[in-house]
């Protein structure tokens, strides 16, 4: 596992105020924003897509973690690589050919993440994970913030880096703070994603540090 990095989610953040808030958290010392894309059909809520994140893009030099719960991924990821994307997660259940859009991603120079959702097993992501730069576990069911921690669904992380090895980053999203940071990095996380316990909490920077000492415990 690499450095412990953060990955502030903005889903719980300010919409009308998407530049401030993106800004906060780099001025907070966030090298990444994880961008939820949702779209009313993979999961039950919407919330933003290409044209927002190509604006944002002009306020932000952050690496753009677009975290695509959508169906089709493949229809759309060049339009999240023409808004300014660095990197794509896409998830296992929504594609045939995991492989052909890992491919895709690749040619079009941004980094490939899979996604599992928590009863989606391991071994769905068995032939593709090493072609990818990450793979995210979520450890909520994909669609809101502010849900609570699923530690079945993370302790997934210890097999996964049994099977991708020391050098891909493992993310896991949803319900992480203080409390369950700690919990995830011992499982081998290195990237931790999370919305509420910043943008809920007045002091982003303060927030965002807790959770660091807490995975660094
Ligand atoms: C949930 C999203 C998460 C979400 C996490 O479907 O993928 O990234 O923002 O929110 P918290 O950290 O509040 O659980
Ligand atoms: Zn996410």
């Amino acid at each position: 596992a690499g450095t412990i990095e953060i990955a502030p989610s903005v889903l719980s953040s300010d919409f009308a105020n998407l530049a401030s808030e993106t800004r906060v958290i780099d001025e907070a010392g966030s090298k990444i924003v994880h961008l939820d894309i949702m779209d009313g059909h993979f999961v039950p809520n919407i919330t933003f897509g290409a044209p927002i994140i190509k604006w944002l893009r002009k306020y932000s030099d952050l690496c753009f973690d677009a975290h695509l719960m959508i169906s089709e991924p493949d229809r759309y990821a060049e339009d999240f690589k023409n808004a300014g994307c660095d990197h794509i997660t896409f998830h296992i259940e929504t594609v045939d050919d995991p492989a052909g859009l890992i491919n895709r991603i690749h040619d079009m120079g941004m980094s490939a993440g899979v996604c599992i959702k928590p009863k989606t097993p391991v071994s769905s992501i068995e032939k593709v994970a090493k072609m990818c730069e990450m793979i995210l576990v979520m450890t909520v069911e994909p669609g809101f913030g502010g849900q609570s921690f699923m530690d079945d669904a993370a302790r997934k992380c210890i097999d996964i880096r049994k099977m991708a090895g020391p050098d891909i980053r493992i993310e896991v999203d949803g319900g992480i703070d203080v409390g369950t940071a700690c919990k995830v990095a011992s499982y081998g996380a290195d990237t931790l994603v999370a919305g509420s316990a910043v943008f809920n909490r007045p002091d982003r920077a303060a927030a965002m540090k807790a959770i660091l000492d807490d995975a660094a415990k």
